[in-house]
């Protein structure tokens, strides 16, 4: 095993490709962590709404940052010792995160946060698993295993058609979806922080392409690329 590698597998990709998921179930059959970083985020937002502070305000929003804490325990989130797991799913929330992750000194002091509670798992003897833009540039840029998960665009859209009550939601369409999830794939390809990667190959990543994967499937694709890079 080559020295300056860490335990950790990065998991980045478009939209809807499941790197939430598959982080969750991967980390669970290695008996690893999830760092779901995005948690950590969100739980800034939840703060951020629940202390009324406007978040245009940097100054104030990084120091409520500076008051609280965060533990992830398998699928639960806790903030300052509470369970906010459900809360964090809010749709106040989900709209309020993308505003706090922009910030530019929240991001470096979630990063810093990031890489302390994998770098204490990986000293406990556990791989680290985590997905996110961040996780293989900035968070663990020496990840001995970093995946770009993917799927065709056509394969993403269905799943968030289905995963907003397809048919039996009158308000959208299949089409709108995949209008929606290829807009969303230019502008994460031409966004200046963090773009998403145009050639995943040569920049280190294993290309895991799940549009005619199950999850278990995936997990295991993932499960061997991880066995041939620690061996
Ligand atoms: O994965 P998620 O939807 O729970 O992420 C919540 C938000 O946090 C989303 O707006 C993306 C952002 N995020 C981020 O900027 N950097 C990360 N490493 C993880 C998530």
């Amino acid at each position: 095993m080559t020295k300056d590698l860490v335990n950790a597998i990065a998991i980045d990709g478009p939209v809807a490709a499941g790197k939430g998921t598959i982080a969750a179930l991967l980390a669970k059959r290695l008996k690893g962590f999830h760092l779901y970083t995005g948690a950590m985020y969100r739980c800034l937002a939840l703060c951020c709404l629940e202390r009324d502070i406007d978040v245009t305000k940097v100054d104030s929003v990084l120091s409520a940052l500076s008051e609280i804490w965060f533990d992830l325990d398998g699928d639960i989130v806790y903030l300052n010792d509470q369970d906010v797991t459900e809360k964090l799913k809010q749709r106040s929330v989900t709209q309020l995160v993308p505003k706090v992750a922009a910030i530019g000194k929240v991001r470096e002091e979630m990063v810093k946060r990031q890489q302390e509670i994998g770098r204490k798992k990986m000293d406990m003897g556990k791989v680290v698993v985590a997905e996110g833009r961040d996780v293989a540039t900035k968070i663990f840029p020496d990840a001995r295993l970093k995946i770009f998960l993917t799927a065709r665009p056509e394969v993403r859209a269905k799943r968030r058609y289905e995963q907003m009550g397809g048919k039996n939601n009158a308000t959208i369409t299949f089409e709108d979806i995949l209008g929606d999830t290829n807009e969303r794939d230019r502008r994460d390809y031409e966004r200046k922080v963090d773009p998403l990667v145009k050639n995943p190959e040569k920049m280190g990543y294993t290309l895991i392409d799940n549009s005619d994967l199950t999850e278990d499937e995936t997990v295991e694709a993932v499960v061997s690329a991880w066995n041939s890079h620690i061996k």
